[in-house]
């Protein structure tokens, strides 16, 4: 199997991004780690796949980037995490908003294929496979970020969302919670979806406890507070004692209409965890408890794949799949 940068890196005992800057942009790094990943190099045998390189030769210097929506601090800080590695290798991202819309996304796929850029990282809502195929041809290559490849033909760095929502309702069960809500949607949306499926197969494993769902029709604050109407629109013995938001946007519309708008004590009459943990999350008026996702992290190993595809096509696609961790705060405390 031909040695490829990610090999380099890995006996050199640096990143992808420093690989790429010692071949390309040498006086950015210091003269120890040169000589480190030209030993490196020479050692292996590894070859530089300038064919590929000539192919793109005159490529920009920026990354795409297609996030759901840019006002969810969740995606403001995976660019961050994309950009800061990036800008390791002397590149830049412009970021694309879709804003969990098909034409919106198309249109910024064409922007970057027009753009020739580097490479794309995209958050998909639609189907984009064979777009990304297509893009892949002219030798702009695609990894997708939040969201696994279903069919493994890209690379994807996301979280275990159906851990995460195990992980949700299991803490909830745990708070002596037995009547769970779940706030999420819209459905199309692989994120929540998963979640909802983790969040059944924890419920499902105790008779006693019950879940049901709360469409909504997007991950904002404003439907999270019209989905918290809702439930406080019904007699209190109607109403669940724990509500599982898909994500932290959500969750701060429902504790808005809660405990704003009908005061409500969270937790003691109904428990709420949100998904995320954005730094508004252990702000809030009552600190909420939370699933967290690596975002920057996400963003910045996405983009270290990213460069070793741009450098070097053959190497295979790979699924890094991050596990979420569960944050405990007031939201969620036992009565
Ligand atoms: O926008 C969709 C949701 O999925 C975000 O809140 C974040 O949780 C992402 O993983």
């Amino acid at each position: 199997m031909s040695i490829n940068v990610r090999d380099v890196a890995a006996r050199a005992g640096v990143s992808i991004g420093t690989v790429s800057n010692v071949l390309n942009r040498p006086d950015k790094v210091s003269a120890e780690t040169v000589q480190r990943v030209t030993s490196a190099i020479s050692e292996l045998g590894f070859i530089r796949n300038d064919a590929a390189r000539q192919l793109r030769a005159g490529r920009s210097k920026t990354l795409g980037l297609v996030v759901l929506d840019v006002r969810n601090p969740f995606f403001t800080d995976l660019a961050r995490g994309a950009e800061d590695q990036a800008a390791l290798a002397g590149l830049t991202v412009t970021l694309g908003n879709s804003d969990e819309n098909p034409e919106r996304e198309a249109k910024y796929l064409d922007l970057f294929d027009e753009q020739r850029v580097h490479g794309v990282l995209i958050s998909p809502y639609a189907d984009i496979t064979a777009r990304l195929i297509a893009l892949r041809n002219r030798g702009i290559p695609a990894v997708l970020v939040d969201r696994s490849s279903g069919d493994l033909s890209f690379s994807s760095v996301s979280v275990d969302d159906l851990e995460g929502g195990r992980m949700a309702v299991e803490h909830l069960i745990a708070q002596g919670r037995r009547r769970i809500a779940f706030i999420g949607g819209p459905m199309g949306i692989r994120q929540v979806t998963d979640r909802l499926a983790g969040a059944q197969d924890a419920a499902s494993a105790h008779p006693d406890v019950t879940l049901e769902v709360i469409p909504i029709d997007a991950l904002s604050v404003i439907e999270g507070r019209s989905a918290g109407a809702t439930i406080l629109s019904r007699a209190v013995g109607e109403r669940p004692d724990a509500i599982f938001a898909a994500n932290d946007l959500v969750a701060m519309g429902v504790l808005q209409a809660l405990m704003m708008q009908a005061r409500v004590n969270v937790p003691d009459e109904i428990a709420l965890i949100g998904y995320d943990d954005i730094d508004f999350a252990s702000a809030a008026v009552v600190p909420l408890s939370s699933i967290r996702q690596p975002s920057a992290l996400i963003g910045q190993t996405a983009v270290e794949i990213l460069l070793e595809e741009a450098d070097d096509p053959s190497v295979p696609p790979r699924q890094i799949v991050f596990k979420p961790e569960l944050v405990v705060r007031g939201s969620t405390r036992r009565p």
